[in-house]
Protein backbone atom coordinates (compact mmCIF):
# COMPACT_ATOMS: atom_id res chain seq x y z
CA UNK A 1 0.00 0.00 0.00
CA UNK A 2 2.91 2.23 1.40
CA UNK A 3 4.51 2.15 -2.31
CA UNK A 4 1.15 3.10 -4.18
CA UNK A 5 1.27 6.32 -1.37
CA UNK A 6 4.82 6.41 -3.01
CA UNK A 7 3.95 6.12 -6.36
CA UNK A 8 6.28 8.13 -8.78
CA UNK A 9 4.98 10.92 -10.43
CA UNK A 10 4.17 10.82 -14.23
CA UNK A 11 7.62 12.62 -15.73
CA UNK A 12 6.03 15.06 -17.66
CA UNK A 13 8.50 16.33 -19.62
CA UNK A 14 8.57 12.24 -21.48
CA UNK A 15 5.42 13.03 -21.97
CA UNK A 16 5.51 16.11 -24.10
CA UNK A 17 8.87 14.40 -25.65
CA UNK A 18 6.86 11.67 -26.93
CA UNK A 19 3.99 13.71 -27.84
CA UNK A 20 6.05 15.93 -30.37
CA UNK A 21 7.47 12.79 -31.81
CA UNK A 22 4.28 11.90 -32.52
CA UNK A 23 2.97 14.53 -33.98
CA UNK A 24 5.96 14.65 -36.53
CA UNK A 25 5.58 11.05 -37.13
CA UNK A 26 1.95 12.04 -38.68
CA UNK A 27 3.55 14.55 -40.08
CA UNK A 28 5.75 13.28 -42.01
CA UNK A 29 3.54 10.16 -42.82
CA UNK A 30 1.07 12.88 -44.13
CA UNK A 31 4.16 14.14 -46.97
CA UNK A 32 4.75 10.88 -47.84
CA UNK A 33 1.56 9.80 -48.65
CA UNK A 34 1.14 13.56 -50.63
CA UNK A 35 4.23 12.85 -52.58
CA UNK A 36 3.16 9.25 -53.67
CA UNK A 37 0.02 10.62 -54.96
CA UNK A 38 2.36 12.46 -57.86
CA UNK A 39 2.27 11.34 -60.99
CA UNK A 40 5.12 9.67 -62.19
CA UNK A 41 7.28 11.62 -64.66
CA UNK A 42 6.96 11.09 -68.34
CA UNK A 43 10.14 9.70 -70.76
CA UNK A 44 11.67 12.39 -72.46
CA UNK A 45 13.40 11.94 -75.88
CA UNK A 46 17.24 11.97 -76.18
CA UNK A 47 19.71 12.50 -79.05
CA UNK A 48 18.58 16.22 -78.77
CA UNK A 49 20.38 18.83 -79.52
CA UNK A 50 20.04 19.41 -75.89
CA UNK A 51 21.66 16.47 -75.35
CA UNK A 52 24.68 17.34 -77.71
CA UNK A 53 25.15 20.21 -75.48
CA UNK A 54 24.58 18.19 -71.72
CA UNK A 55 26.51 18.30 -68.88
CA UNK A 56 27.74 14.80 -69.51
CA UNK A 57 28.56 15.37 -72.86
CA UNK A 58 27.05 12.17 -74.01
CA UNK A 59 24.56 12.17 -77.03
CA UNK A 60 22.02 9.94 -76.16
CA UNK A 61 20.49 9.38 -72.80
CA UNK A 62 21.22 12.83 -71.30
CA UNK A 63 18.50 14.38 -71.32
CA UNK A 64 16.08 13.04 -68.46
CA UNK A 65 13.39 14.85 -67.19
CA UNK A 66 12.17 12.01 -64.39
CA UNK A 67 12.60 14.89 -61.39
CA UNK A 68 10.16 17.20 -63.45
CA UNK A 69 6.86 16.43 -61.69
CA UNK A 70 4.84 15.44 -63.97
CA UNK A 71 5.73 14.13 -67.10
CA UNK A 72 7.65 15.16 -69.93
CA UNK A 73 8.36 15.48 -73.08
CA UNK A 74 7.47 11.87 -74.80
CA UNK A 75 5.13 9.97 -73.37
CA UNK A 76 5.32 8.84 -69.43
CA UNK A 77 6.12 6.03 -67.53
CA UNK A 78 3.14 6.00 -66.27
CA UNK A 79 -0.01 3.97 -67.59
CA UNK A 80 -2.42 6.52 -67.03
CA UNK A 81 -3.29 8.38 -70.73
CA UNK A 82 -3.33 11.51 -68.56
CA UNK A 83 0.35 11.77 -67.33
CA UNK A 84 1.71 10.35 -70.21
CA UNK A 85 0.25 11.85 -72.98
CA UNK A 86 -1.25 14.73 -71.22
CA UNK A 87 -2.48 13.78 -68.03
CA UNK A 88 -5.81 15.21 -68.24
CA UNK A 89 -7.03 14.22 -71.92
CA UNK A 90 -10.42 16.06 -71.11
CA UNK A 91 -9.16 19.67 -70.26
CA UNK A 92 -9.33 22.42 -72.23
CA UNK A 93 -9.10 25.80 -71.32
CA UNK A 94 -10.20 28.93 -72.83
CA UNK A 95 -7.60 31.81 -73.72
CA UNK A 96 -5.36 33.07 -76.43
CA UNK A 97 -2.81 30.51 -77.59
CA UNK A 98 -0.05 32.42 -77.30
CA UNK A 99 1.52 29.77 -75.05
CA UNK A 100 2.39 32.58 -72.50
CA UNK A 101 1.13 30.32 -69.73
CA UNK A 102 4.43 29.58 -67.64
CA UNK A 103 4.82 27.30 -64.75
CA UNK A 104 7.90 29.23 -63.91
CA UNK A 105 6.92 32.85 -65.08
CA UNK A 106 9.49 32.80 -67.53
CA UNK A 107 8.23 35.11 -70.65
CA UNK A 108 8.39 33.56 -73.81
CA UNK A 109 10.81 34.63 -76.72
CA UNK A 110 12.43 33.39 -79.81
CA UNK A 111 10.12 31.01 -81.70
CA UNK A 112 7.92 30.43 -79.05
CA UNK A 113 6.61 34.03 -78.64
CA UNK A 114 6.38 33.95 -82.15
CA UNK A 115 3.93 32.17 -82.99
CA UNK A 116 0.35 34.40 -83.84
CA UNK A 117 -2.37 33.92 -81.62
CA UNK A 118 -5.07 33.74 -84.26
CA UNK A 119 -5.12 30.83 -86.84
CA UNK A 120 -2.69 31.42 -90.18
CA UNK A 121 -4.47 32.69 -93.36
CA UNK A 122 -2.90 30.86 -96.55
CA UNK A 123 -2.85 32.05 -100.21
CA UNK A 124 -5.71 29.56 -101.45
CA UNK A 125 -5.08 30.76 -105.02
CA UNK A 126 -5.22 27.87 -107.56
CA UNK A 127 -5.22 25.54 -104.60
CA UNK A 128 -7.05 22.61 -103.60
CA UNK A 129 -8.55 23.89 -100.17
CA UNK A 130 -9.35 21.74 -97.36
CA UNK A 131 -10.88 22.46 -94.20
CA UNK A 132 -9.18 21.48 -90.99
CA UNK A 133 -12.37 20.49 -89.78
CA UNK A 134 -15.55 18.48 -90.50
CA UNK A 135 -18.83 19.47 -90.40
CA UNK A 136 -19.40 17.14 -87.17
CA UNK A 137 -15.87 19.70 -85.73
CA UNK A 138 -13.26 16.81 -86.21
CA UNK A 139 -10.19 17.27 -87.36
CA UNK A 140 -9.29 15.89 -91.10
CA UNK A 141 -6.86 13.10 -90.55
CA UNK A 142 -4.26 14.55 -93.27
CA UNK A 143 -4.26 18.38 -91.32
CA UNK A 144 -0.66 18.76 -90.94
CA UNK A 145 -0.03 20.27 -87.82
CA UNK A 146 3.11 22.73 -87.77
CA UNK A 147 4.11 26.01 -86.80
CA UNK A 148 2.21 27.17 -90.12
CA UNK A 149 -1.22 24.79 -89.06
CA UNK A 150 -1.29 24.91 -85.83
CA UNK A 151 -4.13 24.60 -83.36
CA UNK A 152 -5.75 27.30 -80.93
CA UNK A 153 -6.31 26.30 -77.05
CA UNK A 154 -9.79 26.11 -78.36
CA UNK A 155 -9.42 22.74 -80.53
CA UNK A 156 -11.89 20.08 -79.56
CA UNK A 157 -10.23 16.65 -79.94
CA UNK A 158 -12.47 14.08 -81.28
CA UNK A 159 -13.80 11.18 -79.23
CA UNK A 160 -11.15 9.58 -77.85
CA UNK A 161 -10.60 6.00 -77.10
CA UNK A 162 -8.10 3.56 -75.45
CA UNK A 163 -5.43 2.06 -77.56
CA UNK A 164 -3.09 0.38 -74.94
CA UNK A 165 -3.46 0.85 -71.04
CA UNK A 166 -5.17 4.10 -70.60
CA UNK A 167 -3.43 5.79 -73.09
CA UNK A 168 -5.93 7.11 -75.50
CA UNK A 169 -6.31 7.98 -79.28
CA UNK A 170 -8.73 9.56 -81.70
CA UNK A 171 -11.33 7.20 -82.15
CA UNK A 172 -10.59 7.03 -85.85
CA UNK A 173 -7.04 6.07 -85.30
CA UNK A 174 -7.27 3.85 -82.23
CA UNK A 175 -8.71 0.45 -83.60
CA UNK A 176 -5.72 0.58 -86.10
CA UNK A 177 -2.99 0.73 -83.59
CA UNK A 178 -4.26 -1.25 -81.76
CA UNK A 179 -3.85 -3.64 -84.70
CA UNK A 180 -0.40 -2.25 -85.18
CA UNK A 181 0.83 -3.08 -81.08
CA UNK A 182 -1.11 -5.88 -81.36
CA UNK A 183 0.69 -7.16 -84.61
CA UNK A 184 3.91 -6.58 -83.00
CA UNK A 185 3.35 -8.20 -79.76
CA UNK A 186 2.60 -11.19 -81.52
CA UNK A 187 5.07 -11.41 -84.49
CA UNK A 188 7.95 -10.09 -82.86
CA UNK A 189 7.59 -11.15 -79.56
CA UNK A 190 7.86 -8.17 -78.45
CA UNK A 191 6.71 -5.55 -75.30
CA UNK A 192 6.37 -2.68 -77.15
CA UNK A 193 3.92 -0.19 -75.59
CA UNK A 194 2.01 2.83 -76.09
CA UNK A 195 4.19 5.94 -74.00
CA UNK A 196 2.22 8.89 -75.00
CA UNK A 197 -0.71 9.49 -77.30
CA UNK A 198 -3.32 12.81 -76.97
CA UNK A 199 -1.95 14.85 -74.76
CA UNK A 200 -4.00 18.27 -74.16
CA UNK A 201 -2.85 22.02 -74.69
CA UNK A 202 -2.14 22.51 -71.13
CA UNK A 203 -0.18 19.26 -70.54
CA UNK A 204 2.00 20.30 -74.32
CA UNK A 205 2.57 23.60 -72.69
CA UNK A 206 3.78 21.81 -69.38
CA UNK A 207 6.12 19.49 -71.12
CA UNK A 208 7.10 22.41 -73.30
CA UNK A 209 7.50 24.85 -70.20
CA UNK A 210 9.44 21.90 -68.20
CA UNK A 211 11.91 21.44 -71.09
CA UNK A 212 12.96 25.14 -71.35
CA UNK A 213 13.16 25.70 -67.40
CA UNK A 214 15.61 22.51 -67.73
CA UNK A 215 17.97 24.22 -70.62
CA UNK A 216 17.85 27.31 -68.94
CA UNK A 217 19.16 25.64 -65.73
CA UNK A 218 21.73 23.91 -67.81
CA UNK A 219 22.88 27.49 -68.77
CA UNK A 220 20.93 28.28 -71.43
CA UNK A 221 19.61 31.59 -72.43
CA UNK A 222 16.01 32.15 -72.32
CA UNK A 223 16.05 32.22 -76.04
CA UNK A 224 18.28 29.71 -77.00
CA UNK A 225 16.21 27.41 -74.49
CA UNK A 226 12.84 28.41 -75.92
CA UNK A 227 14.36 27.64 -79.64
CA UNK A 228 16.45 24.25 -78.67
CA UNK A 229 12.97 22.97 -76.35
CA UNK A 230 11.23 23.40 -79.80
CA UNK A 231 13.08 21.18 -81.76
CA UNK A 232 12.06 18.41 -78.78
CA UNK A 233 8.99 18.88 -77.62
CA UNK A 234 6.24 20.70 -80.28
CA UNK A 235 4.98 24.16 -79.77
CA UNK A 236 2.13 23.88 -77.87
CA UNK A 237 -0.46 24.10 -80.57
CA UNK A 238 1.91 22.06 -83.10
CA UNK A 239 1.99 18.97 -81.62
CA UNK A 240 0.48 15.61 -83.25
CA UNK A 241 -0.27 14.66 -80.12
CA UNK A 242 -2.76 17.12 -79.47
CA UNK A 243 -4.51 15.73 -82.41
CA UNK A 244 -5.08 12.39 -80.96
CA UNK A 245 -3.54 11.24 -84.45
CA UNK A 246 -0.13 10.31 -82.84
CA UNK A 247 1.65 7.60 -80.85
CA UNK A 248 5.12 7.51 -78.94
CA UNK A 249 5.52 3.57 -78.66
CA UNK A 250 8.81 2.61 -77.30
CA UNK A 251 10.30 -0.32 -74.61
CA UNK A 252 10.78 -0.43 -71.32
CA UNK A 253 14.07 -2.40 -71.45
CA UNK A 254 15.30 1.21 -73.68
CA UNK A 255 14.19 3.15 -71.29
CA UNK A 256 15.15 1.40 -68.14
CA UNK A 257 18.45 1.80 -70.09
CA UNK A 258 18.38 5.16 -70.87
CA UNK A 259 15.82 6.94 -68.81
CA UNK A 260 14.40 8.08 -71.39
CA UNK A 261 13.21 8.35 -75.20
CA UNK A 262 16.49 7.56 -77.39
CA UNK A 263 17.39 7.74 -80.86
CA UNK A 264 18.31 4.16 -80.32
CA UNK A 265 14.91 2.49 -80.58
CA UNK A 266 16.20 2.65 -84.18
CA UNK A 267 17.80 -0.38 -83.97
CA UNK A 268 15.59 -2.78 -82.58
CA UNK A 269 13.43 -5.13 -83.96
CA UNK A 270 10.19 -3.28 -83.36
CA UNK A 271 11.75 0.18 -85.51
CA UNK A 272 12.51 -1.90 -88.64
CA UNK A 273 9.46 -3.77 -88.39
CA UNK A 274 7.44 -0.33 -88.30
CA UNK A 275 9.41 0.94 -91.20
CA UNK A 276 7.74 -1.73 -93.16
CA UNK A 277 4.56 -2.50 -91.87
CA UNK A 278 3.46 0.82 -90.15
CA UNK A 279 2.17 2.28 -93.39
CA UNK A 280 -0.45 -0.75 -93.63
CA UNK A 281 -1.69 0.25 -90.41
CA UNK A 282 -2.18 3.78 -91.59
CA UNK A 283 0.73 5.33 -89.66
CA UNK A 284 3.82 7.37 -90.62
CA UNK A 285 6.84 8.40 -89.59
CA UNK A 286 7.01 11.53 -88.75
CA UNK A 287 10.24 13.08 -87.56
CA UNK A 288 13.06 11.32 -89.84
CA UNK A 289 16.55 11.37 -89.41
CA UNK A 290 17.31 12.60 -92.52
CA UNK A 291 14.53 15.23 -92.82
CA UNK A 292 15.43 17.29 -89.37
CA UNK A 293 16.08 20.71 -91.36
CA UNK A 294 12.42 20.62 -92.44
CA UNK A 295 10.40 19.20 -89.54
CA UNK A 296 12.62 21.55 -86.97
CA UNK A 297 12.31 18.67 -84.91
CA UNK A 298 15.07 15.66 -83.54
CA UNK A 299 14.75 12.26 -85.34
CA UNK A 300 12.30 10.70 -83.41
CA UNK A 301 11.94 6.83 -84.64
CA UNK A 302 9.49 6.14 -82.14
CA UNK A 303 6.66 8.75 -83.18
CA UNK A 304 4.06 7.57 -85.16
CA UNK A 305 1.06 9.39 -87.02
CA UNK A 306 -2.06 8.23 -88.22
CA UNK A 307 -3.38 9.53 -91.99
CA UNK A 308 -5.37 6.57 -93.07
CA UNK A 309 -4.00 3.44 -94.81
CA UNK A 310 -4.07 4.74 -98.43
CA UNK A 311 -2.59 7.92 -97.54
CA UNK A 312 0.19 6.49 -95.55
CA UNK A 313 0.99 4.17 -98.42
CA UNK A 314 1.26 7.57 -100.94
CA UNK A 315 3.10 9.56 -98.60
CA UNK A 316 5.37 6.55 -97.42
CA UNK A 317 6.36 5.84 -100.91
CA UNK A 318 6.81 9.62 -101.88
CA UNK A 319 9.42 9.58 -99.50
CA UNK A 320 8.40 13.28 -98.19
CA UNK A 321 6.76 14.41 -94.89
CA UNK A 322 3.00 14.64 -95.12
CA UNK A 323 3.03 18.79 -95.52
CA UNK A 324 5.62 18.03 -97.95
CA UNK A 325 3.24 15.21 -99.74
CA UNK A 326 0.30 17.93 -99.44
CA UNK A 327 2.08 20.08 -101.17
CA UNK A 328 3.20 17.99 -104.04
CA UNK A 329 -0.49 17.51 -104.41
CA UNK A 330 -1.51 21.56 -104.30
CA UNK A 331 -3.53 21.35 -101.22
CA UNK A 332 -3.98 23.68 -98.63
CA UNK A 333 -5.83 23.99 -95.56
CA UNK A 334 -7.92 26.20 -94.16
CA UNK A 335 -8.45 26.71 -90.24
CA UNK A 336 -12.05 26.74 -90.18
CA UNK A 337 -12.44 26.39 -86.92
CA UNK A 338 -11.64 28.56 -83.76
N1 LIG B 1 8.07 15.52 -79.68
C1 LIG B 1 7.06 15.88 -80.61
C2 LIG B 1 7.62 16.79 -81.64
C3 LIG B 1 5.87 16.50 -79.93
O1 LIG B 1 6.05 17.12 -78.88
O2 LIG B 1 4.80 16.39 -80.48
ZN1 LIG C 1 5.66 11.87 -80.00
Amino acid sequence: MAQHAHAKKPNYRNIVLAGVIIVLIIVMAVLLMSSCGKKKPEPVPAGSEASRVSDNGSVYGSEEESSSEQSSEESSSGSSESSESSSSSSSKSESSSSSSSSSSGDTPTGKYAAMPETPYSYDTTGKSVRNAFDANGEVDLLFPINSTYYITRNFKVAKLEKVDGDYKMDYRAAPHCKEMLAAMRTKLNSDIRAFSTYRSYEYQEGNFQRKVNKLINKGYSKTDAYNTAATIVAIPGTSEHQLGLAIDVYLDSLYNKYGELNEHFEETKEYKWLQEHAWEYGFILSYPKDKIKDTGIIYEPWHYRYVGVENAKAIRDSGMLLVQWLESQNIVYVYNGK
